[in-house]
């Protein structure tokens, strides 16, 4: 059961709410009684959860695109606060369409803070990214660590739009909470190496190419500490004067390696024996092999995850077997 914050007002614009991350806020705000509208282009937007909430009277769901400036000022109407997940989270998707993080990630979120100081809504939360820090995500990376460089169109278009929100946060006073999240777990995944794992076991139970060399290891948590660490931060931030946007590295302080991670997901199965081979390279063009987050600034005010990275990764292991129908084969 995820804590609602006192600071989410009645009224709340999510972007990106028909995808992963998106739907579990959505359905622990209209849990919590607030008037939540979705605003999704459904490119990656699944409509079985929107099944499951869409009757509900306090949700409004919106079809449209982040570059439709008329459709965004119609979904910010009388909004109190924005949580804006959508755009394009494809990674390697970036490297073949070299537009579409330019398009969602930059001119999307200039589109949205336009929208915000055209009907005077004053904050913003944005869900960035641990790609950010490119290689320096091998050491420790705090919010400060820098120069960023990235290694994606993805990574590029978060710090642009990181950007984008800290100057509208410094020109037109919107309160802003920035996260960079380390990898999020959870059923509703729609990608990531736990669902591929499964789905590759499901086709060949004896044999799991992993791609990479192996060596890759990163930051995972639970979709339910994701949500309650930035509600959490939303009531414990206090802004400094004239200091309007506020950055937190969002994840688990330790990492778990890829070859872990295959074998939770063959545990999970009740399979054995299952030989893992490697392909050796990069496992796709811009990916970070190592993403190791300092959490401490957050840590420091009071909050951390719940399950830690190995454990969040066990029990997404056995959710999204679960989930997709394939276990004890
Ligand atoms: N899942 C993670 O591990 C993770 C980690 C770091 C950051 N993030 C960020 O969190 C946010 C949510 O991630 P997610 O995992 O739920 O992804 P997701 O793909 O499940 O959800 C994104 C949603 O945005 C919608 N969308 C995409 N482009 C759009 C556009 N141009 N206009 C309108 N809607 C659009 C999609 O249809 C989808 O429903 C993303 O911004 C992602 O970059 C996620």
């Amino acid at each position: 059961m995820i804590v609602i914050s006192n600071a989410i007002p009645e009224r709340v614009l999510i972007t990106g709410g028909a995808g992963f991350i998106g739907s579990h806020l959505i359905d622990a705000l209209l849990s919590a009684g607030r008037y939540v509208t979705i605003l999704d282009n459904m490119s990656n937007g699944n409509q079985r959860w929107l099944d499951t909430v869409i009757k509900n009277r306090n949700l409004e769901f919106i079809e449209g695109d982040l570059s439709d400036e008329s459709i965004i000022l119609t979904a910010m109407k009388s909004q109190q606060q924005v949580w804006h997940l959508a755009g394009n989270a494809d990674i390697p998707l970036g490297f073949s369409n070299t537009r579409i993080d330019l398009d969602s990630a930059v001119y999307g979120t200039r589109n949205i803070l336009e929208a915000m100081v055209h009907e005077g809504v004053k904050e913003i939360l944005f869900a960035s990214s641990g790609s950010v820090y490119g290689t320096l995500a091998e050491e420790n990376v705090t919010e400060k660590s820098g120069p960023l460089y990235p290694l994606s169109m993805y990574a590029a278009g978060k710090i642009a739009a990181e950007a984008f929100i800290a100057s509208y946060a410094n020109l037109f006073g919107i309160q802003s909470w920035i996260f960079r999240f380390g990898n999020v777990l959870g059923s509703r995944m729609s990608r990531g190496a736990i669902r591929d794992f499964a789905l590759r076991l499901a086709t060949n139970p004896s044999v799991l190419t992993i791609l990479g060399d192996g060596t890759q290891e990163k930051s995972y948590f639970l979709i339910d500490d994701c949500i309650e660490g930035m509600m959490w931060l939303l009531s414990n931030v206090s802004f400094e004067q004239e200091k309007n946007v506020e950055i937190y590295n969002l994840g688990n302080p330790k990492v778990t390696s890829i070859r872990t991670i295959a074998a939770n997901v063959v545990k999970a199965m009740g399979l054995s024996n299952v030989v893992f081979e490697y392909t050796k390279k990069k496992a796709w063009p811009g990916d970070q092999p190592v993403v190791r987050l300092d959490v401490s600034k957050v840590k420091t005010l009071g909050w951390s995850p719940k399950v830690n990275s190995d454990a969040a990764v066990s029990r997404a292991a056995e959710q999204m077997v679960d989930y997709l129908n394939l276990g004890e084969r």
